[in-house]
């Protein structure tokens, strides 16, 4: 089975619009969120293009600030904190990877926590390992939507997470955890992989190395999530970390790219910043 994000996006996009519609009689407004991109990196105008299209589905106040890349952290920062005191301002998205000469560190911590709708706030980390009520980062929250849409009991599962980053690795590992599965996060130093992932009952990849996955290291009924979005060498086309032809005869399940993932993102996205919108009005 091939589950589409693509669907399950649109499905609780237009949910949120129906929620949203609604707003301005009882809030008086809608959610506004604000996209901060540096410079012109093809991927990331792509993903901020996508996120204003979101938004406009869904209802929500788009604002998308580009800033060139020649800007200083100083300046980036001063930007984060004018916005922070907005009053009409519910979500702010810094858009990475950022410039060398900027710490994503300071510009994360800078994002005031309420606003966070990336969820990569460190306040908003600790408390999503300690189990208190935050916002959790857009990717590993549509990879569990995904699973449960898909009908995946995670349950006592053997799950494994090739990767181990602040943005998907990391948090979606915790994800499955806090569902009861048995998690093994696997990466660059990893000692034979194969002979782990084979194990797998639920195997999700975000290593960002273009089919990475190869048939032999996944077992026959493996579900598989797919977190790559990388360029194939030799087409120019998108493709996963997975080699999708060649593991999805023997996937469970299985998420395409594009249409899996990515849109689960944005979906979540939209999702956190009517959740920061609905806190931020009580
Ligand atoms: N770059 C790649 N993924 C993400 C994401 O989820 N949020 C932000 N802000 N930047 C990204």
């Amino acid at each position: 089975m091939i589950i589409s994000g693509k669907e399950l996006s649109a499905r609780l996009k237009a949910e949120m619009a129906e929620q949203v519609a609604g707003f301005p009689a009882k809030y008086g407004r809608v959610p506004h969120l604000v996209v901060i991109l540096v410079g012109d990196d093809p991927a990331s105008v792509s993903y901020v293009t996508g996120k204003a299209k979101a938004s406009e589905v869904v209802g929500i106040r788009n604002t998308t600030v580009r800033k060139p890349d020649t800007i200083s952290e100083e300046e980036l920062l001063a930007l984060i904190r004018e916005l922070n005191a907005d009053d009409t301002v519910d979500g702010i998205l810094v858009q990475l990877p950022l410039p060398k000469h900027i710490s994503e560190a300071k510009v994360i911590e800078t994002i005031a926590k309420e606003k966070d709708v990336d969820g990569f706030h460190p306040l908003n980390v600790a408390a999503l390992w300690q189990k208190q009520p935050c916002t959790v980062a857009c990717t590993p929250k549509g990879i569990i939507k995904l699973l449960k849409e898909a009908g995946v009991t995670i349950s006592g599962k053997r799950a494994v997470v090739i990767g181990r980053s602040n943005i998907v690795g990391l948090p979606v590992a915790k994800l499955l955890l806090d569902e009861n599965a048995t998690v093994t996060i696997a990466h660059s130093r990893t000692v034979n992989l194969p002979e782990l992932t084979r194990q797998a009952e639920i195997l999700v990849v975000a290593i960002g190395k273009p089919r990475f996955v190869t048939a032999d290291m996944v077992s026959e009924g493996t579900v598989v999530i797919d977190v790559g979005v990388n360029r194939d060498p030799e087409t120019g086309k998108l493709c996963g970390d997975v080699d999708f032809a060649a593991v999805e005869p023997k996937a469970s399940v299985i998420t395409p790219v594009p249409g899996g993932v990515g849109p689960m993102t944005i979906c979540c996205l939209m999702e956190n910043t009517i959740e920061c919108f609905l806190r931020r009005q009580h």
